[in-house]
């Protein structure tokens, strides 16, 4: 009896596991990963010891250095890893998750937050041996309906979660760019306009980043808004290991008091650098527009819960 027990225990615990890695599957081909590449997300985001080397990443996926290699190559050219030599030895290649990879799980209520690791699984062997399993919440697809006429939710407010809230500040997509050593220098970012007069614009760069440098030694960086249309140029200017320089090759560029500017845009900016300040890891920079135009790009290309989108169509209302 008691072996019969521990049996149908082993049987029900099994039939759970297996419940809940398909689940996990779904999920993951849901948000347009492989299964095995979400795997290595969440190696890479919540492994002891991060950041990991990529044998490591090898090992605890139980896979070989090779494949594990190329698909850390496949997730880093989509922007949700990064590889960087190791500050302690600059031979080692060490593996981060990207600000676009890390993103928290969905959570009951929040569809679509664009998050790739994935929701919260339940399995829970009882005091009697029984096996409850299930999932905290499934994730509705992106733009999946509401049910309410203007697209929000009923119920009371939703608790604290300001990673959530702040994946949903959309932002434009920028190309800020500046001249190092007498060669185009360019990073994806972010930029602010003010109407003032004189116009500013202002930018935020990690501290860290060379793209910080380069500008305060030029005195001066161009911001070039991105059209709907180029969100291969945003991640090839995002692209850690590309040399800035580099990033700008097969992108048609020209200057503009000297500082590059993308033949394409929705709308360029150059500036002159008026004032910096701390800002946690980043600093924010201020430049004072010199001179700006419109692109032939017409619609903008938008960052939003981790992705890239573009404006919808205004619906009339009758
Ligand atoms: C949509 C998007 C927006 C970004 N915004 C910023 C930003 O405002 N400031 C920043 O320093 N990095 C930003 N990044 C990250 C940089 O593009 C990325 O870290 C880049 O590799 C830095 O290159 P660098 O070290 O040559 O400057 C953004 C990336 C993406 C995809």
């Amino acid at each position: 009896m008691g072996f019969d027990r521990y049996v149908s225990g082993i049987a029900e615990a099994r039939f759970a596991i297996r419940k809940v890695f398909r689940i996990v599957d779904i999920q993951a081909r849901e948000l347009g990963l492989e299964p095995l590449e979400q795997q290595t997300l969440i190696q890479v985001y919540g492994a002891p010891g991060r950041p990991l080397q990529v044998r490591t990443v090898a090992e605890r996926l139980d896979i070989s250095p090779a494949l594990a290699s190329r698909m850390l190559r496949r997730l880093e050219e989509r922007g949700f890893v990064r590889r960087r030599s190791s500050e302690r030895d600059r031979r080692v290649i060490e593996v981060a998750i990207t600000r676009t990879g890390h993103r928290p799980p969905h959570r009951c209520g929040r569809p679509g937050r664009g998050g790739l690791l994935p929701v919260p699984a339940t399995a829970t062997i009882q005091a009697d041996g029984a096996v409850g399993h299930g999932v905290l919440c499934r994730p509705r697809p992106l733009g999946g309906g509401t049910g309410h006429p203007d697209g929000h939710r009923g119920g009371p407010p939703m608790s604290p979660d300001p990673a959530g809230a702040l994946a949903r500040v959309a932002t434009n997509v920028a190309i800020v760019t500046t001249v190092a050593d007498g060669h185009p220098h360019g990073v994806t970012a972010n930029v602010w306009g003010e109407g003032t007069d004189p116009p500013f614009v202002l930018v935020t760069l990690r501290r860290t980043a060379s793209t910080l440098g380069a500008v305060r030694a030029a005195g001066r960086f161009g911001a070039c808004l991105l059209g709907a249309h180029q969100e291969e140029v945003a991640w090839r200017f995002a692209r850690p290991e590309a040399d800035p320089g580099q990033r700008f090759a097969g992108v048609a560029h020209h200057r503009v008091a000297d500082m590059p500017v993308l033949d394409v845009t929705h709308a360029w900016f150059v500036c002159e650098v008026e004032g910096a300040a701390p800002f946690g890891s980043y600093e924010i920079v201020t430049g004072r527009v010199v001179d700006a135009g419109t692109g032939s790009a017409d619609e903008p290309l938008i960052f939003h819960t981790g992705r890239f989108v573009h404006l919808a169509p205004r619906m009339e209302r009758s």
